[in-house]
């Protein structure tokens, strides 16, 4: 069967493939454009976004809207995603067995149908599911076999203002970045 970013988000709803769908509320599949050049990838849903299902929805996504932004486009003309879909209990970290599982059976089809042209990692959950390697302090602002930007999490950015003055840097670099996409 050929899947479609409906399909896949079908599966996703039900899916039971690692301990985090026992403590999820809603499965937060993804939003967006399914024909977007541009895919973002967070890291797991927050309290807000495993109520409503959609990804970014709290104070996090005041953030990124503000980043997306100033990059030049809005969040519309994206697909946002989570490297897992599942709330991971007391707002923990997702596991590497997490990311992995959740990367093969539904982040790497995502991709696959949506087939982005740059893929934005937000933080490290999103650098390691899909490079495996790398520190953002390092990397941030740069890209990655032409295919990754990565940058920091929101909520990074909302704690540290040192943090938030980068981000705001490297998305002023990804605009000029998508001119040329
Ligand atoms: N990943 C995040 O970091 N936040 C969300 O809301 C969804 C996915």
């Amino acid at each position: 069967m050929t899947q479609t970013i409906f399909s896949l988000a079908e599966g996703i709803r039900k899916c039971t493939s690692c301990p985090l769908w026992k403590g999820r509320t809603l499965t937060v599949p993804g939003e967006g454009m399914n024909t977007s050049k541009i895919m973002l990838i967070g890291e797991a849903p927050g309290v807000e976004e495993d109520r409503q299902g959609l990804p970014f929805f709290g104070k996090s996504g005041t953030v990124l809207d503000e980043m997306i932004n100033l990059a030049g486009i809005s969040r519309k003309d994206t697909f946002i995603t989570g490297a897992v879909k599942c709330h991971p209990p007391k707002n923990r970290n997702p596991s590497n067995k997490e990311l992995k599982t959740c990367r093969e059976l539904w982040l790497d089809k995502q991709i696959e149908v949506i087939k982005p042209k740059l893929i934005i990692l937000l933080g490290k959950s999103a650098l390691f599911s899909m490079i495996g390697k790398g520190k953002i302090t390092e990397i941030h602002g740069k890209t990655i076999s032409k295919k990754y930007f990565v940058t920091y999490h929101p909520s990074a950015a909302m704690r540290f203002p040192t943090i938030k003055q980068e981000m705001e840097q490297d998305f002023k670099i990804l605009g000029k970045l998508l001119k040329k996409l």
